[in-house]
């Protein structure tokens, strides 16, 4: 059990009515609360959550319309996020309470003053190196609008400048990213055919290879419903088309593809997490037809190279920069 969870069933009570689980980890948590619902923007998460519970959670942005007593929000990694996830939750609240839990390390405690704007936050318990918070919605916040809250910024590719849309949570929110900087420098030479942008978050990398290569199939695929929706406002703010994927990883992409382009995820919250990546370059041979090439960029101290060479194919460094290096290698 997730030590968040375990801080929730030491107050059972509280949690047997029709409670919203909102970004809740896929543990036995559902399983101890039978009134309770979920809601998850991880679809790796929410699958393996659905897979116990059929019917007890929905993946999305937005939350649920069905209706709920009280809500407890697992506190997310970004700040912002944070902000729109208790706003939605809180109009939803009124009279209500809203609950806040999560690591010490993870910045609870900080976190806990982002309730002050409903009423008056209180600690309700310490354990397990975790905080749980509560606060009864006095002042109702208006739903917000989850577009308002974009960030949108040019960037510049040697096709002309792209829009991106960024929300909240979403990786490098507001800015492009160093390494997906060099990456999008060096998009030259790819094989045409169908192409996935991997780990897509705003879509900054599909939205440029359309642009590119413009009589290509682009698949967009990322784990995080946020990075779903960033990415689908970018191709649309651009004019461009192309098949926007929730996915759990690699294993959800289409097959018989001509390229797989990525700048791929290296944390998770506050974990180091490189299981997603691992297992692409184990099984990008499985999704590229014959002579299709993996083109990714990684920091230059991730030892990815040996990886590929055992699972893919003799792999070049195309470029390196800033302390990233843009990997190389086709299928035989
Ligand atoms: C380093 S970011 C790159 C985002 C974007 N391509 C860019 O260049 O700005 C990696 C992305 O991988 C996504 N991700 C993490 N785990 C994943 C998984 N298991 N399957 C697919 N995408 C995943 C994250 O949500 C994040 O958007």
């Amino acid at each position: 059990m997730d030590p968040r969870s375990e801080v929730l069933l030491r107050q059972a009570e509280l949690f047997a009515g029709k409670v919203l689980l909102a970004g809740l980890p896929a543990d036995g948590l559902l399983g101890e609360l039978p009134e309770a619902h979920g809601w998850s923007w991880h679809w790796d998460e929410h699958s393996a959550v659905a897979a116990r519970h059929p019917g007890r959670c929905q993946f999305g942005t937005q939350v649920p319309a069905q209706a709920f007593a009280a809500a407890v929000l697992f506190l997310p990694k970004s700040r912002e996020l944070t902000d729109y996830l208790l706003a939605a939750l809180a109009a939803r609240l009124p009279g209500a309470p809203l609950y806040l839990v999560g690591e010490k390390r993870a910045g609870i405690e900080r976190a806990a003053k982002q309730l002050q704007p409903f009423g008056r936050p209180r600690k309700l318990d310490s354990a397990r190196h975790c905080q749980l918070w509560q606060v009864t919605v006095e002042q109702v916040p208006a739903a917000p609008e989850l577009e308002t809250l974009a960030r949108r910024y040019p960037v510049a590719t040697t096709d002309g400048e792209l829009q991106v849309v960024s929300l909240p949570g979403v990786f490098s929110h507001g800015r492009l990213d160093v390494g997906s900087r060099l990456l999008l420098e060096h998009l030259d030479g790819l094989p045409e055919g169908a192409v996935l942008d991997f780990g897509c978050g705003a879509g900054v990398l599909g939205a440029a290879l359309q642009r590119h290569y413009r009589h290509s199939a682009l698949h967009l695929l990322d784990v995080d419903a946020f990075a779903v929706a960033s990415s689908r406002l970018t191709l649309a703010a651009n004019g461009l088309a192309g098949e926007v994927i929730a996915g759990r990883g690699i294993a959800d992409a289409p097959h018989d593809l001509a390229a797989i382009v990525s700048n791929p995820p290296f944390h998770q919250g506050v974990h180091t997490d490189y299981q997603a990546t691992e297992q692409l370059l184990r099984d990008a041979a499985r999704h590229l037809r014959p002579g299709g090439e993996l083109r990714l960029v990684a920091n230059s101290f991730l030892r990815y190279a040996p990886l590929i060479e055992q699972h893919l194919g003799p792999c070049t460094v195309l470029a390196e920069r800033d302390g990233f290096r843009v990997y190389s290698a086709r299928r035989a």
